[in-house]
């Protein structure tokens, strides 16, 4: 009789100590970590792995320096995607001022997938050299045996040297195709960038190319290490960056940014039938006003895509993330994710409401 009376008591003191876990998705709020602090994994991806999600970004800090890379990537792991237990920083920056990723270079948008064959967790990122500013514009890519890493440098490239696209066709009216032979030779440049794993094994990097006109799809090596030269260039002129991409239903959906800096611009959506195209526009994916009255769907509700993340074990549900930037104070960036409506024959973002993974099991808008 008294061990429940003393059971109450005990509840009613704890509870109040601690702060409830967050059971939804709020976009735009502050999402903390299971220590209670500010998620700190920006520009990022994730990946379901073992039955856990990772989720990998740039780890920011406050102030001025902050969007360069002063600490490395982060990540941190999930079971249902709302609570989220920070597991330290993945790739570390190197004290060696000479090192290709030495502290205070930039690392922008992280994005890790496993490969079947050689067993290797692998990283790519969009690397700027110290102190040059975006002219470096390479894509990079460190390895790990364990997920969480340590992952371990292994090299960086302009990708795609000496090599022509699979669709070249040098009739084409192009105003940019200046940029393409200018780097023909030592390889294209790559700036925003995400993975994409298909399931026949083979992965593909695409980047912001030709001084980010251009948007290149390239098909890594077997190993995901490196380029194989089969490539094809996206809507050469079009200004993409941010480019976000997924499978469904046989066929391949892309969300892309312009290119405003670290201000919000209208999102693009394309579809294709193979990840090397051809890419169809299928216009803005935000559609709908925002319930929280700030940024609209012209302004991407505030934010810029980054990935686009398939739940686990819920065909065809689908979670694109975006980042809500904040230049003056970076470590202050938001989340925007928001599910995914392919009912329309488009690929549509709801608007950034409170919401739960249960919207998957309800039936599609009319
Ligand atoms: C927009 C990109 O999407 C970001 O990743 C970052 O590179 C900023 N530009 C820098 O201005």
């Amino acid at each position: 009789m008294k061990l429940p009376r003393l059971c109450r008591l005990l509840a009613l003191v704890l509870i109040p100590l601690s702060s409830p876990a967050a059971e939804s998705f709020t976009p735009g709020e502050i999402w903390k970590d299971t220590d209670g602090v500010h998620i700190n994994a920006h520009g990022g991806g994730v990946i379901h792995h073992g039955g856990t999600y990772y989720w990998f970004g740039e780890h920011k800090i406050s102030g001025p320096k902050g969007n360069s890379a002063q600490v490395g990537v982060g990540c941190y792991s999930s079971a249902d995607l709302i609570t989220w237990k920070n597991e330290g920083i993945a790739l570390p920056v190197s004290e060696d001022a000479s090192s290709e990723i030495a502290r205070g270079c930039i690392i922008e948008r992280p994005k890790v997938i496993h490969n079947a064959s050689t067993g290797k967790f692998v990283m790519w990122f969009h690397l700027e050299h110290l102190g040059k500013g975006y002219a470096t514009a390479r894509a990079a890519v460190a390895v790990a045996d364990k997920i969480t890493g340590p992952y371990v440098f292994h090299s960086s490239h302009r990708p795609n040297a000496g090599s022509l696209p699979v669709n070249h066709n040098p009739e084409a009216e192009d105003r940019v195709f200046e940029y393409f032979k200018r780097d023909l030779s030592g390889g294209q440049m790559s700036r925003d960038m995400t993975l994409f794993a298909d399931d026949d094994g083979k992965a593909y990097l695409i980047g912001s190319a030709e001084e980010n006109y251009t948007l290149n799809i390239s098909l890594l090596t077997p190993d995901y290490l490196g380029f194989t030269g089969v490539y094809s260039r996206v809507e050469p002129g079009g200004h993409n960056e941010a480019p976000a991409i997924c499978k469904h239903e046989g066929r391949y959906w892309m969300i892309t940014s312009g290119c405003t800096g670290w201000d919000p611009n209208a999102a693009r959506s394309f579809v294709a039938d193979h990840p090397l195209g051809t890419w169809k526009s299928l216009g803005n994916p935000c559609v709908g006003p925002n319930p929280n009255g700030g940024p609209g769907p012209e302004l991407t509700y505030g934010g810029q895509s980054t990935y686009i993340l398939p739940v686990a074990g819920k065909p065809g549900a689908f979670i694109a993330m975006f980042d809500v930037w904040r230049p003056k104070d970076p470590i202050d960036g938001r989340y925007l994710w928001m599910p995914l409506d392919f009912s329309h024959g488009r690929v549509l973002v709801r608007p950034p409401a409170e919401w739960t993974l249960s919207v998957f099991d309800q039936a599609v808008r009319p």
